[in-house]
This record gives C-alpha cells, sequence and structure tokens, in this order.
C-alpha cells in the first residue's frame, strides 16, 4: 500500500501561504490537507472557501479538505468551486450520511466520511460503500498540535479488517498527533493517507520530516 503524506495548512505560517505550500510540495507532499471550521461544530474558527480557492492557485496537488462545520450540505458546491479534490464530512454532524456521501460524489469528487475519537467505526458501515475516504480521527478535532490518542488504533484495525473483507477501495485516513513516532503505529493498523500539521511545518526541515512519517513500507 502505497503511504500518502498529506501536509495540513492548519499549522503553516499563514503570512507566506503560498511560499508554505510551494514548499512542502517541493519536499514531497502528497495531498494538501485543509481543515475547515466554524466555531460550533469545533471550539476553533479557521476559514471557507476563498482560502481553499487561494491555495488552489499554488499548487496542482489534491486538495483534502476536512469540514468541520455544522450544516456542511449547504456548503458542499461551495468548497468543490473552490477547487476540493476530497471532500470530508464528520458523521457527528451529517443526519443523512448516505444523502451527503452521494451528492458529493455526483458533484464530481471523492467523498470523505470521518469519525472523531469517541464514535464507533459500526456508526459508518452503512456508508462504507459510498466512502471513498475513511477519516479516522486521532485527537479530538478543532486545534493542530494535540497529542495522538492510541486507542484509535483498534478502530484503524477494525475498519482495515472491514475494508479489506468487503474488497472495498476506501482509504483509511488518520489526522491528529501524527509524526515520525507515532506514523509507524497507524501504518502498521492500517491506515494509508497521513496527515501531519505540527510534525512537518513546526520541523525545520520538511523534506526529512516527510520522509520519516512516509517511512518505510509497514
Ligand atoms: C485537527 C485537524 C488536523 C490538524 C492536525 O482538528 O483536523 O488536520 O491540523 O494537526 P497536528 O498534525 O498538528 O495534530
Ligand atoms: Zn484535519
Amino acid at each position: 500500500m502505497e503511504i500518502i503524506v498529506a501536509p495540513s495548512l492548519l499549522s503553516c505560517d499563514f503570512s507566506r501561504l503560498k511560499e508554505e505550500v510551494e514548499t512542502v510540495e517541493a519536499a514531497g507532499a502528497d495531498w494538501i490537507h485543509l481543515d475547515v471550521m466554524d466555531g460550533h461544530f469545533v471550539p476553533n474558527i479557521t476559514f471557507g472557501p476563498g482560502l481553499v480557492e487561494a491555495v488552489r492557485r499554488c499548487t496542482k496537488l489534491p486538495l483534502d479538505v476536512h469540514l468541520m462545520i455544522d450544516n456542511p450540505d449547504d456548503y458542499l458546491e461551495r468548497f468543490i468551486q473552490a477547487g476540493a479534490d476530497w471532500l470530508t464530512i464528520h458523521q457527528e454532524i451529517a443526519p443523512h450520511l448516505h444523502r451527503t456521501l452521494a451528492r458529493i460524489r455526483e458533484l464530481g469528487v471523492k467523498a470523505g466520511v470521518s469519525v472523531n475519537p469517541s464514535t464507533p467505526f459500526s456508526t459508518v458501515i452503512p456508508v462504507m460503500e459510498m466512502a471513498d475516504l475513511l477519516l479516522i480521527m486521532t485527537v479530538n478535532p478543532g486545534f493542530g498540535g494535540q497529542k495522538f490518542i492510541p486507542s484509535v488504533l483498534a478502530k484503524i484495525r477494525e475498519a482495515r479488517a472491514h475494508i479489506e473483507s468487503r474488497k472495498l477501495n476506501t482509504k483509511i485516513e488518520v489526522d491528529g498527533g501524527i509524526g515520525p513516532e507515532t506514523s509507524p503505529l497507524v501504518k502498521e493498523a492500517g491506515a494509508e493517507v497521513l496527515v501531519a500539521g505540527a510534525s512537518i511545518f513546526k520541523s525545520g526541515d520538511y523534506r526529512k520530516t516527510i520522509e520519516q512519517i512516509r517511512g518505510s513500507k509497514p
């Protein structure tokens, strides 16, 4: 399984956004992860489609947009128009998950569903066929630089076994507290897409950190 490293811009220097995106791309990033927060679903506010569109103009890499907002259905089109290639919504805030995931696909991009650390994998089993991506949060969403929650590893294993047994194409992504120390654990458990914010952007050497996170194949 090819590991995909997706730096989260949440921890970049926004006063130098273009340079940060270009530097992390040159350093080997596979995707760019964008955290959209509204101050309701999570206790933090970040940015909206305008910034996603600005990042779209800085890179050709796939944009992986992680929506942590109330009423995600009202904003799907806007984020897709802004340039999202992957659009992920949270199980906890999407009452009609099946319909929303189908809508994202209809709009022509890849659909992702995310579960918080306290949300069981079983809650998304009914929609797994609709999901191109399963984002398993390894911290409580809201902030960069938090500590990895090891109890989530069991959920990653459970999801990997389910995906293999049904021969689904869903990719497992992890997000939160991922760096050179924790990446071997999540890869071993079955994660394929590794989001990392602070560990990359707070390091002096983006290339080295991305290489360490990607590591050797599990
Ligand atoms: C957290 C966000 C993450 C965040 C990860 O709510 O979804 O994408 O940027 O940051 P680190 O890698 O610093 O834990
Ligand atoms: Zn995220």
